[in-house]
């Protein structure tokens, strides 16, 4: 889609439909809408006045005025209570308009920035968030259809602003909201794809592909090279799949190459039948995105090259296939870690955090300033948070309130949980160091503890994403399938570091 941004006043705006909005219980319009308004004698009032429209939130009209303004079309949309409105209420407003508009065979959509004038955001923030909810919430994946349904495209999307002393904010939101946008659309692109389409090696050559067109330093690790590393607990899950393994590693230089980075780690299951311990085969075909904290390292990064940020970042992403074939890792096996620490395999279903303990000991090669993995790591984390927050678990204090705040701002919650001795002793092995399964109890908060301790004194925080990387329900900006949880998470906090 092309986005552009244009000073003036919409309703000379020359679209297939122009989007305004109006707040609850306002019957005057205000702000932009309402400039524009005074300068077109009040038509829009006009149509207000008719009374049904009230401003709740979500509620959308289309109007058809035939004068007043240029464009045929006009979507009124409501936008709740004023001291209700927020960013995410912003975004949101932006995917409903965008959608309907795009059902009605809109090529060339035009709306302001919702938000922006009496509901108090900054004019950047209100512009990536029309923009973000405008993009996100009309991706679709459509690779594999192959009869030619008929279906409309939104194809051009104008942010008109009425004062000229804001175009430059204006600007600048937009197009952070277009890139970080294109980070979680790459992100859902890689994750919807079924397995058989993205084993590790094809996860490996996007990896690649995204590298060579940002202009990231890339590297990827073949078998060999993770056999000559050590990387034993990445091996070990790969050994039952016919798919070989591949590490990745995307670097970003920022400002200065020999500052301590913020290291992204994905777990990249890219497919997850439990192994020995197989899983259950109802709905089992949904462990194709269990490469989802790899897919929003992925799309991350590539929003970060874009963007250009100041801060050195390095993006990590352990993949492998959970399979369980003849040469499978087996329950009761001992693996040591690319650590040395040495692991008893309760469970072979417990593959994300084997793969994450040789990414978090090679991260520490890097002296992260900070660490964050991002994993499909436990069904007992969908339990406790269900499917709108992520599990955040940390052992860094600061760390974790900057991504706590950085999920609020961005609508991706992620609820603090936390590590405690009797979790960290529920991994305790009687013939190893450590077992990969501490049992049900408190499933979410083992795993962390099991991380853990693979993490050599840095400022780490883990994301479980089980519950938020895939969509069932849909949402205006997030639709069924993919949802690239974190992209936006972890550009809005190293954006604002
Ligand atoms: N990929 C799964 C976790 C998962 C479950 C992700 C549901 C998304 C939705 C993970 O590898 C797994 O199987 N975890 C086990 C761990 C257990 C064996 C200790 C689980 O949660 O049951
Ligand atoms: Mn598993
Ligand atoms: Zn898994």
């Amino acid at each position: 889609m092309d986005i552009t941004v244009s000073i003036g006043n919409i309703l000379e705006q020359d679209a297939d439909a122009i989007v305004l909005n109006l707040f609850e219980d306002v019957t005057e319009p205000a702000g932009a809408p309402g400039a524009a308004d005074k300068a077109r004698n009040g038509a829009l009032q006009s149509l207000i006045a008719g009374g049904d429209f009230k401003g709740t939130f979500k509620q959308i009209s289309v109007l058809y005025p035939q004068s007043g303004l240029r464009s045929p079309r006009l979507i009124l949309i409501g936008l709740g209570k004023q001291d209700a409105f927020t960013l995410d209420r912003a975004r949101q407003t932006a995917a409903v308009a965008a959608r309907q508009a795009r059902t009605l065979g809109v090529k060339h959509l035009a709306s302001i920035a919702h938000g922006g004038g009496a509901g108090a955001l900054e004019s950047a923030d209100a512009a990536q968030a029309a923009v973000e909810g405008t993009l996100l919430g009309t991706y679709r994946f459509t690779e594999y259809k192959t009869e030619t349904e008929t279906e409309n495209n939104l194809e051009r999307f104008t942010l008109v602003e009425f004062d000229s002393a804001k175009q430059s904010e204006i600007e600048r939101g937009a197009l952070a909201g277009q890139i970080i946008a294109d980070g979680v659309c790459l992100a859902r692109d890689l994750a919807n794809h079924p397995g058989n389409a993205m084993p590790p090696s094809v996860l490996a050559d996007r990896a690649a592909e995204m590298a060579q067109t940002t202009g990231l330093r890339c590297e990827i690790f073949d078998q060999d090279r993770i056999d000559r590393e050590g990387m034993r607990t990445l091996q070990a899950v790969a050994q039952g799949s016919a798919q070989p393994p591949r590490f990745i590693v995307l670097e970003h230089e920022g400002e200065d190459p020999n500052a301590d980075p913020v290291v992204l780690i994905g777990k990249g299951i890219t497919f997850d039948t439990g192994g020995i311990s197989l899983k259950q085969g109802t709905g089992m075909w949904d462990m194709k995105f269990d490469m989802g904290g790899s897919a929003a390292v992925i799309g991350a990064m590539q929003a970060v090259a874009r963007l250009n940020l100041p801060t050195r970042t390095v993006g990590l992403v352990a993949a492998a296939e959970n399979m369980p074939g003849s040469k499978a890792l087996k329950p009761g096996d001992i693996v040591r870690s690319m650590l040395g620490k040495t692991i008893e395999i309760r469970s072979t279903d417990a593959e994300g955090r084997l793969v994450l303990a040789d990414a978090l000991c090679y991260a520490a090669r890097f002296s992260p300033a900070a660490a964050i993995d991002l994993a499909t790591l436990t069904g007992a984390c969908v339990t406790a948070l269900g499917n709108d927050a992520s599990g955040l678990m940390s052992n860094n204090d600061d760390l974790a309130d900057a991504i706590s705040q950085a999920g609020d701002r961005t609508g991706e919650i992620a609820w603090r949980l936390p590590i405690l001795d009797g979790h960290r002793n529920a991994m305790k092995s009687d013939v190893a160091d450590l077992k990969n399964s501490g049992g049900r109890p408190g499933g979410a908060l083992t795993a962390a503890a099991f991380l853990e301790a693979f993490v050599q004194d840095f400022p780490w925080a883990h994301l479980d994403i089980a519950g938020t990387a895939w969509s069932s329900a849909g949402q205006p900006y997030i639709p069924k399938g993919a949802t690239g949880i974190g992209v936006r998470l972890l550009l809005d906090f190293l954006r604002n570091r």
